[in-house]
């Protein structure tokens, strides 16, 4: 009897104990659950509801006085470049008919010390000779870069990169340190490079140093594009991020505090991991850097304050990939861009996804119908969410 009441009491303080447990989880969970639904919530509502953010433009705007390139003591210091080649363009041209007629500038976002991953970009997607001899389109590719942030390492990794860039020339670097808070500087240097270096670019992307970009496909793109409209202007392309709300959680990496941004949404943007803009519009986001202030350090965000503050809103395309990493398929090498997410598999993906024969799968009725099948398959099951939608299996 004895016995027994007092294994009862024990299985009670067991299951007390579990239900506390049980019941912590679920709060903090719902804590996380409720906080997300309803910034969630607010900042659609916000977007769909309200959709007026004219306050960026007065609450960005700095005092003309303060503009960049009038003041360096307004603590918006244009860095000093450390690695250039002004002549990357054109054969350091004054006269615009020596610059060269370039399709596509491409600045690869890397950080010094992804030598591998700069290699392999180079081997594959980022290869100019390729695009020049196979797609006959004049295409530009640089990475960009700050400095090392650990001191210590910094003299060695920049040594390495003076010379990785005599044997590549490819480098652009400036003297700010290179971390995820200084993205926006990096954004700055892309638009303020290409402004300066190669205007004559009919568009211009930005890319992440793990994404794949299936270039034939692009240019494809981008040349129908000119074909349908010879000047291609107001484009700006990628994975469209709609009525974002700021991060309140303190412990995610895209915190943003109440005092830098109050508002309940972001104005919609392209997701950062590879979007391309025309020329014009690289222009007016060159002036919307001039004027506004850059304290919004998450660069994507920034770029959509740019662009509302200058009138341009961003189209979305189905196969350019936000986050997720595309499936392993012809069927999906035919139409995609980019897919992120790619580090050691980048050559065997390029060899995969640029081999003439990938068209072969979806060509006539049943090569449609087949593709099609495989896409949805691929797409529209919930397993491989992420990347593409699934509207992208009937284009
Ligand atoms: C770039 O492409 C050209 C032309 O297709 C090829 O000959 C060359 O080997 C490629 N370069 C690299 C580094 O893969
Ligand atoms: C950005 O770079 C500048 C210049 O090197 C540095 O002073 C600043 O601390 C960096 N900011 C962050 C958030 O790393
Ligand atoms: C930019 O915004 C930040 C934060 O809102 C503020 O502290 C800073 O003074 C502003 N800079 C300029 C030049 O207006
Ligand atoms: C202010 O913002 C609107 C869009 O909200 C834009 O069309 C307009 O050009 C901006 N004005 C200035 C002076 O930047």
């Amino acid at each position: 009897m004895f016995m027994n009441f007092r294994r009862i009491r024990k299985w009670h303080y067991v299951q007390l104990l579990t239900t506390g447990l049980l019941l912590s989880v679920v709060m903090v969970c719902w804590e996380g659950l409720d906080h997300h639904v309803v910034s969630h919530m607010r900042s659609y509502t916000y977007r769909y509801l309200v959709n007026r953010y004219d306050f960026l433009n007065s609450s960005f705007s700095i005092p003309p006085r303060h503009h960049r390139r009038d003041g360096a003591d307004a603590g918006l210091v244009s860095y000093p470049y450390l690695i250039n080649h002004p002549g990357k363009c054109g054969a350091g041209a004054k006269d615009e008919k020596s610059l060269d007629d370039v399709l596509l500038l491409l600045f690869v976002k890397s950080s010094p010390e992804n030598f591998e991953q700069r290699q392999a970009i180079r081997d594959t997607w980022g290869n100019e000779s390729f695009v020049w001899s196979q797609l006959g389109v004049n295409m530009r590719t640089v990475f960009v870069l700050g400095v090392h942030p650990d001191v210590g390492r910094r003299s060695s990794v920049q040594s390495a990169l003076l010379q990785e860039d005599r044997a590549y020339g490819d480098l652009i670097q400036q003297n700010f340190l290179d971390t995820f808070h200084n993205l926006t500087a990096k954004l700055i240097l892309q638009f303020h490079w290409g402004h300066d270096y190669c205007p004559q670019a009919r568009f211009l992307m930005s890319a992440d140093d793990d994404v794949f970009i299936h270039v034939p496909n692009l240019v494809k793109y981008l040349q129908e594009l000119l074909s349908r409209q010879p000047e291609a202007k107001d484009l700006w392309v990628g994975h469209v991020h709609r009525g974002a709300p700021p991060i309140r959680r303190k412990k995610s990496k895209y915190h943003v505090p109440n005092d830098l941004y109050p508002w309940p949404s972001y104005p919609d943007y392209t997701a950062g991991a590879g979007y391309v803009v025309s020329r014009d519009v690289a222009a007016k986001i060159y002036y919307a850097t001039l004027m506004l202030n850059s304290s919004m350090y998450i660069d994507d965000v920034f770029m959509g304050i740019c662009a509302k503050a200058m009138g341009v809103s961003p189209q979305e395309h189905v196969y350019f990939s936000g986050e997720g990493k595309a499936p392993y398929h012809p069927c999906i090498y035919d139409h995609m861009i980019t897919s992120h997410g790619h580090a050691t598999d980048l050559r065997s993906l390029w060899q995969a996804a640029t081999d003439p024969t990938v068209y072969r799968h979806s060509r006539g009725f049943l090569g449609s119908v087949y593709c099609t099948a495989v896409r949805v398959m691929l797409l529209c099951l919930p397993y491989y969410q992420n990347t593409y939608s699934c509207m992208a299996a009937f284009t």
